[in-house]
């Protein structure tokens, strides 16, 4: 059965992003899927420090969660992303862990499903959004739809319940992940290969 790594880049751990997340995990599960849900914490989160060891070694010089998921990564087979909005964008805690997974794991994510979901008292979701959407197609990952885009309002833990059709959005996320989980094992068992990358070409637009 296919895995999804759902991650609560909340530092409330069963706040609203976490009612979001666990809307579309239950999902997952009505329609066939696994789920695993990681809480990041509360602590000070390292950020990446550019020091480019993990282009060689594959982990992060900061042994924490960053590399716990990298180890593990094989398992899943997609990944949601959840975290609450803070002035326009995603939690900077949340960001500092995906910065350091997708730098050093970035290459392993290729052909897993992916998908962000947000949640905000009021606005920035699409800000926020878009930046978290960016780590999944640098990363040839597939970004999975729903029936709106993946955000819900609430403000105190649990208010986002309210959101009846934010609530209805991650169920359907999850049904659209749950269905295309279930395409990919179908492929798989006839032989359907994932695509082969050739080496990356980096320019840096000064030569
Ligand atoms: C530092 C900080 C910044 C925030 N910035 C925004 C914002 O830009 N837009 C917004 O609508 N809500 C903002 N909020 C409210 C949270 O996004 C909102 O309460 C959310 O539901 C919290 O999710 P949680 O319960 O999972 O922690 C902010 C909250 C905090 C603590």
């Amino acid at each position: 059965m296919s895995k999804v790594l759902l991650i609560n880049g909340s530092p409330n751990e069963y706040g609203n992003t976490w009612t979001a997340l666990k809307e579309a995990a239950d999902s997952l599960e009505q329609h066939g899927a696994e789920t695993e849900m990681l809480y990041l914490g509360k602590q000070p989160m390292a950020g990446c420090i550019a020091c480019y060891k993990c282009v060689k070694s594959g982990t992060c010089v900061f042994d924490d969660q960053v590399n716990q998921v990298i180890e593990r990564l094989e398992q899943y087979d997609g990944l949601i992303i959840g975290s609450p909005v803070y002035f326009a964008g995603p939690s900077g805690r949340l960001c500092a862990f995906l910065d350091r997974l997708f730098w050093a794991g970035g290459k392993r994510m290729a052909g897993k499903l992916a998908a962000a979901v947000v949640c905000c008292r009021r606005g920035g979701a699409s800000a926020a959004l878009d930046r978290l959407n960016r780590y999944f197609t640098y990363s040839n990952m597939c970004v999975v739809g729903s029936s709106y885009w993946n955000l819900v309002h609430g403000l105190k833990a649990g208010e986002v319940k309210e959101d009846t059709e934010g609530m209805q959005t991650m169920q359907n996320l999850g049904k659209n992940m749950a269905w295309l989980l279930r395409n990919m094992e179908a492929g798989k068992d006839s032989g359907v290969q994932r695509p082969d990358y050739e080496r990356k070409v980096y320019t840096n637009f000064v030569r």
